[in-house]
């Protein structure tokens, strides 16, 4: 099985920033955003790949995957041997690269990646959310696994205001995954029956609070469909609709997930939070983090 991430877009939000460096090589931590979402993709045992969709203008992408040698031999001899491990780990990850030409939305950049996912089920990640625990997709697996092979997307609520920022999900709870059958009907763990899916809808449309969290196990259906997808919300060619579109054939399931198990990198202030929240928390660098904020007084809200 294929895991596609779609790495195409402008990072406009980050201009001047993202103007030489995509948005996906910004760094959180010590690694660019795109290496933990292909490390999360690749965490299943299902998974034999990732294939990022960029766009032609980003070869810093492809670099940084390829493998360098003579960096890795340099740090060897200069006594840098985790440094060359990092290096080497970056370089010797099975991602394979396609191209989406012209920027016509997500399920134009899916559809990029087709030949790439012969006729079998595929994941989505999309790369403006980081998950340090890797557990999403292993969750939608399980619960495809227990309908059939059916597609399952990773869903999560939000506030009423916010709806119109997602694609959302009407349905019924039919279930929980293993562990969590206690849980309420929007509690991490709840399993849902798809019954239909509109993207961004205004608030008075919108038919739950329940939003796709960018985490998608989807059926060949769905990439047939996607083929011949025509555009719309925002005059772009919406991986939701071919979604909606497969419900007519198919069923589909969404597990509720805890928004607060993956972080936002999707705008600059999500950004800077990740880096804060995961710098806190990560013993390589939490000492010397609290220490370079406590000398200037700890942090307060102005
Ligand atoms: C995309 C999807 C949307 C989903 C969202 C998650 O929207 O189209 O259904 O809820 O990602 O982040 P975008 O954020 O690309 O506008």
């Amino acid at each position: 099985m294929k895991a596609i991430i779609p790495a195409a877009g402008l990072g406009t939000r980050f201009l001047p920033s993202t103007k030489c460096t995509p948005k996906e090589m910004l760094p959180v931590l010590d690694k660019p955003v795109i290496q933990y979402v292909v490390e999360e993709a690749l965490e299943p045992a299902e998974v034999d790949g990732a294939i990022i969709v960029t766009s032609p203008g980003k070869p810093e992408l492809l670099s940084y995957f390829q493998p360098d040698r003579s960096l890795e031999t340099l740090l060897r001899e200069r006594g840098k041997a985790a440094y060359a491990d990092a290096v080497a780990d970056a370089g010797g990850m099975p991602v394979d690269f396609r191209y989406q030409y012209e920027p016509k939305g997500l399920g134009h950049a899916i559809r990029s990646a087709a030949d790439a996912c012969a006729d079998e089920s595929f994941l989505v990640l999309l790369g403006d959310y980081v998950v340090p625990a890797r557990d999403i997709c292993t969750k939608m697996l399980e619960v495809s696994r227990a309908h059939g092979g059916a597609s399952v997307i990773a869903v999560a609520p939000c506030s009423p205001e916010d709806v119109s920022r997602y694609g959302v999900i009407s349905g019924d709870r039919v279930g929980s995954i293993c562990g969590a059958e206690t849980a309420g009907d929007e509690e991490p763990g709840a399993v849902w029956r798809v019954s239909g899916l509109v993207e961004k809808p205004a608030p008075e449309e919108a038919p739950s609070n329940l939003y796709i969290v960018g985490r998608y196990l989807l059926s060949p259906l769905v990439m047939q469909l996607l083929k011949d997808q025509k555009p719309g919300k925002g005059g772009e060619i919406q991986l939701t609709d071919a979604m909606a579109r497969s419900l007519d054939c198919e069923v589909m399931y969404a597990v509720v997930i805890d928004p607060l198990s993956g972080y936002d990198t999707g705008t600059p202030s999500g950004w800077m939070a990740t880096n804060a929240l995961m710098a806190a928390a990560d013993p390589r660098f939490s000492d010397a983090f609290w220490d370079a904020i406590e000398e200037r007084g700890g942090l307060k809200r102005a």
